[in-house]
């Protein structure tokens, strides 16, 4: 059931946040926000808050927020429509019985269909691995010593090299062919017409953690290229928000995550009773993605290839976890290339004991680092422990900070003193590791890295136009929508900036265009964000200057590197580099 905006309007304003969280959570007032401690991650001094003048709340420890339908979505797992329901009920709101909005049940229903006929195919497929013409495909998974139940549980398939047979089939049940298309299952071509996609290749369905196929990654059969052809991204398939084998890790219990490269080595993984494994969709890990695994587990335990590109995705990786407060180990796989060779080869108990061993992911990085280097010249020596500090300077908590310094000057055998004078040295020079203001539970700490930095100040300035609004009279001819970079933020600043121009801005009511719970999260995060406490109108003025200059410059670097790919990009960076200029010679009034 699909209601129209103006309902789900309506019942929210209805539903005081303050009043329906507080039902739940001990919440104390403090300045213009209430606290309390956050019901979606354990912690003991309160870092959930709750904004009553802009009904979001936001969890600085956790990174949960939303709107009053996130609240009772997460809290009591409801679906959008219960959760719409029960807050109709308790504000004494009928609701209709059936929408009449022509876009909304328009969309839903693509939406319906694309995961129709994305069913019906891995129906197709799982048929045809088991008939005759899927031969070869069963004796390939059953040489990689795939079991009859694990091909079952996973929805194999087999893709046959006749590819007009799939698009015939999904005609036959009803399906039209710009949608088969739309799936991106099959392409037309003068010669041929409609033919699958897929050809000759082992299926895998990419099932959301609802259980619904999304999407195919499919394996040629022996050498071939490309090895893995994935289906593209759809409105159902959104390739940073899923995870390969999540539905099942999910149920797993267990108290981390493995994170894995490949779709064959998930299924080897659960097959040795691993439940826990996932992997991403023929990406790079995102932080979308980490975001999501952070509802699930704190610890993941990283599973990629040995080899060097295997090594420099985990470093990566490492940096994306960290940053979404998640712990991260890896797990060395050597001498095996990766997973599904090492548990062939060594078998679970063995891979229990990998897990054991999990390396930090500090002293992770610091091992490969220490690689890079020739540790019998001094200079190169002195150039290692220098970039330790460096790396120290990104934890900004001083505990953590010195623990580590402890720990990695015991380990490389470096002088305690000395290490921390380089760390301070670092710190001086770039404004690392001033003390950071961060939430008490101290669950996320964060990287001083220029992407985030860039978010930050984009996070800064909506929350700063939302808590002035008059501000954006001032701003409005230096700043627009396309100056946000992070497209999450684009979409809900495009959406405020026209409620400002109308002077009704509503936080809220963006969240609720959001459909995923994630999304949700980081919107409510983008209109919480603390702004600093100063004291003179001067300073104010300054860090506001401060802030609008870092959006516009990131914007502007943005822009200047899509020219290449998007024409509309050029004009975006003129435009940005005359503001620029114009901004930083201009004086900004506060009052
Ligand atoms: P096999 O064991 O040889 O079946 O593969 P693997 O699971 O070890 O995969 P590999 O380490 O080669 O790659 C890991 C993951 O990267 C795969 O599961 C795919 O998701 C993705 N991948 C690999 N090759 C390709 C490719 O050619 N194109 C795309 N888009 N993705 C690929
Ligand atoms: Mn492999």
């Amino acid at each position: 059931m699909y209601y129209a905006e103006e309902i789900v309007e309506e019942v929210r304003t209805r539903n005081d946040i303050v009043e329906v969280i507080g039902g739940y959570v001990r919440l104390q007032k403090k300045g213009s926000r209430y606290w309390g401690l956050c019901p979606f991650h354990n912690e003991k001094s309160p870092s959930f808050s709750v904004n009553g003048d802009m009904q979001v709340y936001h969890c600085f420890g956790c990174g949960a927020g939303g709107n009053v339908y996130t609240f009772m979505m997460n809290y009591e797992n409801y679906s959008f429509p219960e959760a719409i329901r029960m807050l109709a009920e308790r504000a004494g709101v009928a609701l209709p019985q059936q929408d009449d909005s022509q876009e909304g049940r328009k969309r839903e229903s693509r939406r319906a269909r694309l995961l129709e006929v994305n069913k019906a195919a891995a129906k197709f497929f799982y048929f045809q691995l088991r008939s005759p013409h899927g031969e070869i495909g069963y004796r390939y998974l059953k040489k990689r010593e795939l079991t009859d139940e694990t091909m079952r549980k996973f929805g194999l398939g087999f893709a046959g090299k006749d590819g007009a047979n799939l698009v015939k089939y999904l005609r036959e049940k009803g399906f039209e062919d710009d949608l088969i298309q739309e799936a991106g299952l099959a392409s037309h071509s003068e010669k041929y017409g409609l033919t699958s996609q897929f050809w000759n290749r082992v299926m895998y369905p990419i099932q959301d953690i609802n259980n619904r196929v999304i999407g195919f990654g499919g394996r040629v059969m022996g050498e071939g290229e490309p090895k893995y052809l994935n289906s593209p991204e759809t409105p159902v398939f959104d390739k940073r928000r899923n995870l390969y084998g999540l539905n099942y890790a999910r149920r797993a219990r267990s108290n981390n995550i493995i994170l894995c490269e490949g779709y064959m080595d998930v299924i080897a993984m659960h097959q040795a009773g691993f439940g826990q494994a996932v992997a991403s969709l023929g990406t790079a890990f995102t932080s979308e993605q980490a975001a999501l695994l952070r509802r699930y587990a704190q610890t993941v335990l990283l599973a990629y290839d040995s080899d060097g590109a295997g090594v420099k995705a985990a470093v990566r990786a490492i940096g994306i976890l960290r940053e979404a407060g998640l712990s991260g180990k890896v797990i060395n796989m050597q001498p095996y290339k990766d997973p599904d060779e090492f548990m062939k080869a060594l078998g679970k108990e063995a891979f229990q004991e990998r897990i054991g061993q999990a390396e930090n992911s500090f002293f992770f990085e610091i091992r490969i680092l220490e690689g890079q280097f020739d540790m019998n010249d001094p200079e190169e020596k002195t150039r290692f422990h220098r970039e330790i500090a460096r790396k120290l300077c990104e934890f900004s908590e001083d505990v953590e900070r010195e623990n580590y310094l402890q720990a990695v000057a015991d380990k490389y055998f470096i002088s305690k003193d000395n290490l921390r004078k380089l760390v301070t040295g670092y710190a001086a020079s770039t404004g690392l590791a001033k003390p950071v203001e961060r939430p008490k539970s101290g669950v996320r700490p964060k990287k001083n890295s220029p992407e985030e930095n860039a978010r930050r100040a984009q996070r800064l300035l909506i929350s700063w136009l939302l808590d002035e609004p008059v501000l954006y009279g001032k701003v409005r001819k230096y700043i627009s929508a396309e100056d946000f970079t992070e497209e999450l933020y684009r979409k809900a600043a495009e959406r405020l900036f026209r409620d400002m121009e109308n002077g009704a801005p509503n936080p809220a009511a963006i969240i609720s265009t959001f459909e995923d719970g994630e999304e949700q999260s980081q919107a409510a995060a983008l209109f919480s964000a603390s702004l600093p406490e100063l004291g003179s109108g001067q300073e104010r003025e300054k860090a506001f200057h401060e802030i609008l200059l870092t959006v516009k410059r990131n914007s502007y670097e943005y822009h200047v590197a899509q020219m290449g790919t998007d024409v509309g990009a050029l004009a975006q960076a003129i435009e940005g580099k005359k503001a620029l200029e114009e901004l930083a010679r201009t004086h900004i009034s506060l009052d």
